[in-house]
């Protein structure tokens, strides 16, 4: 069985190698390299009988001609992702974002299984203006509450990049799973996110720690529960055609008690200093996993506090990525 991880050097896609190549399959992972990462954990992948590693800009169509056809699973990964890309350049998520979906979707073959990471921000307009409910559904109205906010543009992209792949998918007679994250965490995702970024503080000694957004509430999802899931619902056939809400419905948290946690596994005692949460964030976020588990089965298994520690342990040891 052979798989190909679009944008597969970065923070899911690696893991999801892993998980993969475990399972026996033959992995290829393309990826540009402006976020994904030439470090020991892609070196001890690559190391592996059956993975091979291409460098390519897959908003260029000549990155698809080059590779082979003939794919088990086709895993649309790569993206501009992250706050800070999105509030300064949006003209690049949307191009990147958009570019790389549809040079695929031209290049995908009839049979074929891919695989589309979306995002909870297609719908967080709706829970911003409270008409959409929290946890919330896959079948709420996506809304973009200002199209002309920089914030939008990932969402934006995110929505077209839905409706192409499930239109095209029907038109062209291939299987479209679409996967909407939710707060996905763990080890080697970067320093921008909470909890890595609360790991590195709290090994600094910050004191006081500062806590953003104390009183907003998120429901965070380990990795390795998030590549369970994508690992599922490609095995599964009914879920072609569907848009499917991936995350942990267990655990939700606000970050006040998250920040606390961090430094319960930091072994810290400082005081914090709570403070109000960036503009435009939303104040709660918590999927209903109700059409993952009908279709798939999958329960999230990774407890937060157990899923804290493994990140934290991995930053306090690798400490901030460059
Ligand atoms: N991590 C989350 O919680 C989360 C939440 C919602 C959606 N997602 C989506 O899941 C996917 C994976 O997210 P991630 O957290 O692993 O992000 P990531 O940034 O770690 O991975 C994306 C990868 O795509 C690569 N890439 C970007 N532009 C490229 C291009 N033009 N050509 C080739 N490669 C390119 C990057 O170098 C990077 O390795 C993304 O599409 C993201 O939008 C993630």
């Amino acid at each position: 069985m052979k798989a190909l991880l679009l944008g597969g050097a970065g923070f899911i896609g690696l893991h999801l190698a892993r998980r993969l190549v475990t399972d026996g399959y033959e992995v290829t992972i393309v990826d540009d390299f402006s976020r994904g990462r030439q470090d020991a954990d892609l070196d001890a992948l690559r190391a592996q009988p059956g993975v091979r590693v291409v460098s390519a800009d897959l908003t260029d169509p000549a990155a698809y001609a080059g590779l082979p056809a003939g794919w088990d699973q086709i895993y649309l990964l790569a993206a501009v992702v992250g706050v800070r890309n999105v509030e300064q350049d949006p003209a690049r998520v949307v191009r990147v974002n958009t570019l790389a979906a549809l040079h695929l979707l031209d290049w995908v073959a009839p049979g074929e299984r891919v695989f589309f990471a979306s995002t909870s921000e297609v719908y967080a307009g709706g829970v911003d203006a409270g008409v959409v409910g929290v946890p919330t559904a896959e079948d709420v109205p996506a809304m973009i509450s200002d199209i002309t906010a920089p914030r939008f543009a990932y969402a934006v992209s995110k929505l077209l990049g839905e409706a192409a792949f499930l239109h095209t998918a029907r038109a062209k007679g291939f299987d479209a799973v679409v996967g909407r994250f939710h707060n996905v965490y763990g080890p080697r995702m970067g320093a921008d996110h909470v909890i890595p970024e609360m790991s590195l503080r709290a090994k600094s000694g910050e004191d006081p720690f500062r806590v953003p957004g104390a009183d907003q509430f998120r429901a965070f999802c380990h990795v390795d529960d998030a590549v369970e899931a994508m690992v599922r619902l490609m095995a599964t056939p009914a879920a072609a055609g569907q848009i499917v809400h991936i995350g942990n419905d267990r655990e939700e948290t606000n970050i006040g008690d998250l920040a606390k946690l961090v430094l319960r596994v930091a072994g810290a005692s400082p005081e914090i200093e709570a403070s109000p949460a960036p503009a435009g964030s939303v104040h709660r976020r918590c999927p209903d996993l109700d059409r993952l588990r009908s279709l798939t089965g999958f329960e999230p298994s990774v407890t937060l506090e157990e899923g804290v520690r493994t990140t934290f342990a991995w930053y306090a040891q690798n400490g901030r990525p460059s």
